[in-house]
């Protein structure tokens, strides 16, 4: 079978590399690849700079936003042949560490949890892959155009959560959000915010292509000014930033409304340095009891809001997010950027 596989911490070493057809373990499925997303930490592995390839390999298969169908299910699993399913991306620190232990992986305190296609295990980037039965998710057979979709919305799911308990240490009800970024993850924060009933504001740097339309479609607000004026003007209660870049989230958190919760979702590469005014920003968080929260990955809680959401929303919504589709044979193409992309898939039947 094909796989697309890179030397991890090494750049422009994406392939097709032949491998044997996988052999499923006791209590895994064998799964047929449908479709692979690629997200910005692909192009951060396939650019060198993240990445970990398992123990005794040199090469990684890429790809952790999956979806396949079941070729073959253990006797006695809740899935059969045929079954749509999308594979957990992580998997417990094998100690485990106290986090892990309780099924809180994404919240891995000891950091040797592992990542298909991205921390020491194989990706679902191949034609053919395997996963442990605990860690598949079955999707409703009609979200086979769409359910590639599953994990960023799962990853969304989480720093929703996330909010929400923060929000709960006190009385708590929000009305406004602002997300900062209209990728992937900015669009699902921007619907998982208006399926809560929120006044939903999306701000990015594009004033055309399908991004402004993917938000006013959600009766959301789209800007696409200085992130200081819309902050000031629109007072978030809650922030949802998923640019990742420096200003804009010292801005975020500097803008918010008192009592604000910012969640931070960007993962930034460093090495840009930007002058802050530390003690205004200090001033700001602790004279309105705003907080700042990072949130990375998802649990299987996580997924099944996920899938909910995915159930719920409108698949026209979901397949405009999907912007290109490339065969495998052809992944060069999906990996350089065109200026409408939002998610960019690859196709693995
Ligand atoms: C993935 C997460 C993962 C994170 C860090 C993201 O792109 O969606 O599942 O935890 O990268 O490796």
């Amino acid at each position: 079978m094909r796989a697309l596989t890179v030397v991890p911490r090494r750049a422009d070493t994406a392939t097709l590399t032949d491998l044997p057809d996988p052999t499923p373990g006791d209590g895994e499925l064998l799964v047929e690849g449908v479709t692979l997303g690629i997200c910005g930490t692909d192009k951060e592995i396939i650019q060198g700079g993240y990445g970990w390839a398992p123990s005794g390999s040199e090469r990684l298969v890429l790809g952790h936003e999956s979806l396949g169908r079941v070729r073959h299910a253990p006797p006695g699993s809740d899935f059969a042949a045929g079954d749509l399913v999308v594979g957990v991306v992580r998997r417990p620190d094998p100690v485990p560490c106290g986090a892990c232990a309780r099924g809180e992986f994404d919240m891995c305190r000891s950091g040797r949890y592992t990542e298909r296609g991205i921390k020491e295990r194989d990706g679902y980037g191949s034609e053919l892959w395997t996963v442990e039965t605990e860690y598949a998710v079955r999707l409703d057979p009609s979200l086979e155009h769409v359910g590639v979709l599953m994990e960023p919305t799962s990853v969304v799911a989480k720093a929703w959560e996330q909010v929400d308990k923060v929000g709960a240490r006190s009385w708590y009800d929000p009305k406004t959000v602002l997300v900062t970024g209209a990728g992937p993850i900015g669009l699902l924060a921007a619907l998982l915010g208006a399926q809560r009933g929120l006044d939903v504001h999306v701000l990015d740097r594009v004033t055309d292509g399908p991004k402004p339309e993917a938000v006013t479609t959600l009766g959301a607000t789209y800007h696409s000014g200085p992130v200081t004026e819309v902050a000031e003007k629109i007072q978030p209660d809650v922030v949802i930033e998923a640019t990742g870049v420096g200003q804009v989230v010292l801005d975020v958190i500097n803008g918010t409304a008192a009592y604000g919760i910012v969640c931070l979702t960007g993962v930034s590469s460093g090495g840009r340095t930007i002058p802050v005014d530390a003690g205004a920003t200090n001033r700001d968080l602790v004279l309105e009891n705003d907080v700042v929260i990072g949130s990375v990955n998802a649990n299987l809680r996580h997924y099944t809001a996920a899938a909910h959401a995915l159930a719920t929303a409108d698949r026209d919504w979901f397949d405009r997010l999907i912007t290109r589709r490339v065969p495998l044979s052809r992944f060069g193409d999906a990996l350089t950027p065109r200026r409408d992309d939002i998610k960019v898939v690859l196709t693995l039947d």
